[in-house]
Order: C-alpha cells, then structure tokens, then sequence
C-alpha cells in the first residue's frame, strides 16, 4: 500500500483523477494478456507530460518504489505484471499520446510513447507516407511497448523490427533526468548509441516518452497470395525464389499449418476455405510496390507459376479485391484467437536461422508426438524472419485441466530443440517475467553479466519494472 503522504504527493504531481487506487480503476490495467498470471499494482498513474513522468520517476527513486511502464497491455510475455506484494506501481503512458511532428521531406515523424501503433500508421498515410510496423494488436499497442519489446510482426522480413525503425529517443532515466535523444538523422556516429540499451529493454533501464521514426514511401500496389504447400521446406525454398524473383520486394511471409482452417471453422465459427486442394501448409505472402502498374503481379503470377510447375507449391489463390485479401489475412490473425479458444495450448515465439527450419520442426513435432500421443502442434509465423511460434493444442480428447500442467514440460521440448540449433528462446515478444529463468540458458555468461552491469549502473536502486528480463 502507498502512504497517504505519497498518495498526495504523487495527486499534487498529476492530478487526482489521474492517480487510480481502487480496485475497479486499478482492473483494467491489472490484466496478464495471456491470462496466465494475476497482476497487483497498488496504483495505475497515467501522466499526461514528460516533465510529470520525470516528477513520479523522481519521488519514487527517492522512496524506493517499484514501476512499472505500460503502453496498451498487449505484451504476451508478463512484462507488465506487478507481483502481489512488491508495491510495484503501473506507470501507464496512454496520455502522452500526442504525434509531435511529422516531416514528410525527412521522411520522419516525432511520436509520444502513447500513441497507438494503428494512429501512427494513419497519420502517416495521410501525409503519403508509410509506417511499416504491423502486428495484430496494431488497434491497442502503443508506440512506447513496442519499441520497449522490439516488437517484429508481420513486416519484419522487408522493414526490420521496432528498432531498426528508430532515429531518436526520449527517454526518462531512472534517476528522474530526461535524455532528449530526439535527432532525426539518418547517419550520426558520434560515440555509442545509447538508443539501443532502451530498444528491447522492457522498461528495466528507463521509460521511453517519445521517439523519431523513419517513414517511407508508401505502397502503391500490394499484391497478396495464399499458397498451399507439403511441408515447411516447401515453405522455405519458395521463400528464397519469392525473395530474389521480385528483387526483395517481398513484404511478408507468413507460414500456416492446417489448423488454420480448420481450427477456424471449429472453434471461431469462420468457414473459409480459399483453396480447392486440401493442402498441410499454407503461405500467407504479400509483395509490395512504389510502382503502380501490373508489374508486381505479373511477377507473382510468374514466380507461383514456374513453383507449381516444379511441383514446389500444390496450389495458389491471388487476391483480387481488398475484401479478398482482408479475408486472406483473417486466417493468419486468426491463429492467436484459435490459441484461446481451444482452451489448451502452449505458445512459444522461437527463431532459428531460416534453413533450419525444416529439420527443426520435423524434430520437434517427434518429440513432441513421443512425449504425448495425439498432441496438435501448430506452428505458425514469421518464416522469413526465421521466427516460428511453435505453437501446441492438446490433444482433441484430452480435457483442459488434465493438459495444463505439461506446459512447462511442452515449452522445455521446444527450447531445448531451438537451442540446439543456435535459436532464440524469444524472437520478437520479449522474457518479461515468463522466461526470466531461462535466461542463464538461453545466453552466454559474459552476456547476462555485462547486462546485469548495465542495468546497475542505470538504475543502482532497481526502482524499474524488477524482476524482468534480470533475475
Ligand atoms: P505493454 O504490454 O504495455 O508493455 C510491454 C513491455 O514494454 C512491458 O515490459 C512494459 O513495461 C514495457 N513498456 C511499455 N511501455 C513502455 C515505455 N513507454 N517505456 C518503457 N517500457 C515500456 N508482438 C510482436 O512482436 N509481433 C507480433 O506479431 C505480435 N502480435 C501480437 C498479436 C496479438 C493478438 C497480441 C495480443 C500481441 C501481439 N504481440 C506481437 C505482442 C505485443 O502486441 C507487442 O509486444 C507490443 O509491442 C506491446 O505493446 P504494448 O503497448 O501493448 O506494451
Ligand atoms: C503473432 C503473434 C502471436 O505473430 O506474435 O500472431
Ligand atoms: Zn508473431
């Protein structure tokens, strides 16, 4: 519990309606994404200024107060989790939602932690640019998460990940002083750059305000298929002809097992089925133009045309409408929501290199055959990015209850697999509080020390967001 003197201290800083500490208030920010753990913050304060965050920051390093940063609670990996008794205090962004500046000569806009991901990209449409990260939680995430956990999603493969979209951060540091590292530049090598100990950090070094990000010229046509295919490698070879014969303009590259439709048709009451061939494995994949014109389908007609010819792909639809392809793209954001309402399933987001990943998940879904007969893997995702979520369903007859308690044993199977050929335990998600333990795995020794004397140095008093990332 807060004292009633820090209580009106911190009211006197932002405002009382801004300072939430009964129950109800508290319950909407208080929710693990996953449903897997239960979050106790003993307030939510949401500033509505850089200079209030750096305020809260200051009182609460001075009074040993554990926060925590939050953008829209999207976050899969217990990142913004406060655990019950550590008096750890959600520091809610969603007010500093303000696009400071949008330069389209620089090809650059100045954005606030708080801003919606899905606002970022209209306000860059509308000035004829294009913000290219794209994720499924787009409508809720805010900047400020997704640059926290170097989100990827379903871009990645063309554009980078969070990080690589950045010029410059504002950042309040843990001792309460703000370091305006807002440059647009596209080229500045003066010293270390300091920007990237924030990207991917979760909160633990510092609290991301706002950022510079690059646009660029936006789409003119997009051209989108479903193809069907008889295995991963199908999958992965198709990728690199896809990849050289439209001279890298390929913007996504999404694989889907089966269990997409099917599991659609069963669980989400959607019966779309776009293929007249039954196929084991699909590819979502999207190609993406500055030139208007037939040529980018011309070349993707040519490119599925000459892989069904060698018998790479079995079948293959292009979209012909933006109605078709948003329906196209409701089977891949379809995957997440048949995770939840197959009540039972465990959910990885794992990466190895990219030729890997034929032998990797032909191994994995063996031992996970041979740990429980009947067990449904349905591994989905970010084939070009080598990122796979290794995804599981239990088994059709197997009741929830009697599943849930293999789920460490399940993820333990895939990890160790993902780490016998060099992968990463967490692709794009981030370890938040799930995977901390697995971190002394997942990374070499001098690695996690150095990170460990990083996050001394910035934050000696560990006021932000403990327990995450480090032990
Ligand atoms: P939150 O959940 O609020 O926070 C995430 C972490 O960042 C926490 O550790 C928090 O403390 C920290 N944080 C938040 N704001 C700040 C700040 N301003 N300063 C410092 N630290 C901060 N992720 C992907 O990478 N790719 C995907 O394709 C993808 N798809 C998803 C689909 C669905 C349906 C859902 C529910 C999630 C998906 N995610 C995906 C995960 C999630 O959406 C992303 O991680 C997103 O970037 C989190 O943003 P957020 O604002 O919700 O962050
Ligand atoms: C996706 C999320 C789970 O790719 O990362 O759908
Ligand atoms: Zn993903």
């Amino acid at each position: 519990m807060l004292s009633p003197d820090l209580l009106d201290r911190l009211r006197s800083l932002i405002g009382a309606a801004h300072v939430l500490t009964e129950a109800d208030a508290i319950a909407p920010f208080a929710q693990d994404q996953r449903q897997i753990q239960q979050s106790h913050p003993v307030a939510v304060l949401k500033p509505g200024t850089v200079e209030e965050v750096a305020a809260i920051v200051t009182l609460a390093r001075e009074n040993a107060l554990p926060l925590i940063p939050q953008g829209g609670n999207t976050g899969l990996v217990g990142g913004t989790v406060a655990v019950a008794g550590t008096g750890a205090i959600l520091l809610n962004l969603s007010r500093l939602n303000r696009i400071r500046d949008l330069d389209a000569a620089d090809y650059t806009v100045t954005v606030e932690a708080g801003c919606i991901l899905a606002e970022i990209q209209q306000a860059a449409s509308g000035a004829d640019r294009y913000f290219p990260l794209s994720l499924g939680a787009e409508g809720s995430c805010m900047l400020g998460g997704n640059l926290s956990t170097n989100a990827g999603g379903i871009l990645t493969l063309r554009y980078g990940n969070a990080r690589d979209l950045v010029l410059g951060l504002e950042v309040v540091l843990p001792d309460g002083r703000v370091w305006n590292g807002l440059r647009r530049l596209r080229k500045d090598n003066t010293g270390y750059d300091l920007k990237h100990l924030f990207l991917g950090a979760e909160g633990t070094l510092g609290i991301i305000t706002a950022a510079t990000l690059k646009l660029y010229p936006k789409p003119r046509r997009v051209e989108t298929a479903l193809v069907g295919l008889d295995s991963p490698a199908a999958a992965v070879a198709l990728l690199a002809q896809a990849r050289s014969g439209t001279g890298d303009m390929l913007s996504a590259f999404e694989l889907m097992p089966r269990f997409a439709i099917d599991g659609a048709r069963e669980l989400l009451g959607r019966d779309h089925d776009p293929l007249p061939t039954r196929c084991p494995w699909y590819v979502l994949l999207e190609v993406a133009s500055g030139l208007d014109g037939t040529i980018v389908r011309d070349m993707l007609e040519g490119i599925l045309g000459d892989a069904l010819e060698q018998g790479l792909v079995m079948d293959a639809v292009l979209a012909e409408s933006e109605d078709q392809r948003r329906r196209l793209w409701l089977i891949r954001e379809g995957l997440p929501e048949i995770g939840r309402a197959v009540r039972g399933s465990v959910h990885t987001d794992v990466s190895v290199p990219i030729s890997r990943i034929p032998d990797f998940l032909s191994t994995v879904m063996a031992n996970l055959e041979a740990y429980m007969p009947g067990i449904r893997p349905y591994p989905f995702g970010h084939v070009g990015d080598g990122n796979i979520h290794c995804n599981v369903a239990r088994p059709a007859a197997m009741a929830t209850e009697d599943f849930k308690p293999h789920a460490d044993a399940i993820t333990a199977i895939i990890h160790e697999q993902v780490l016998a050929e060099g992968g990463s335990i967490s692709a794009e998600h981030g370890i938040g509080n799930r995977k901390v333990a697995e971190m002394a795995l997942a990374k070499d020794p001098v690695e996690l020390d150095l990170m460990r004397q990083v996050k001394a140095l910035l934050d000696p008093t560990g006021i932000m967001n403990p327990g995450k990332v480090l032990e």
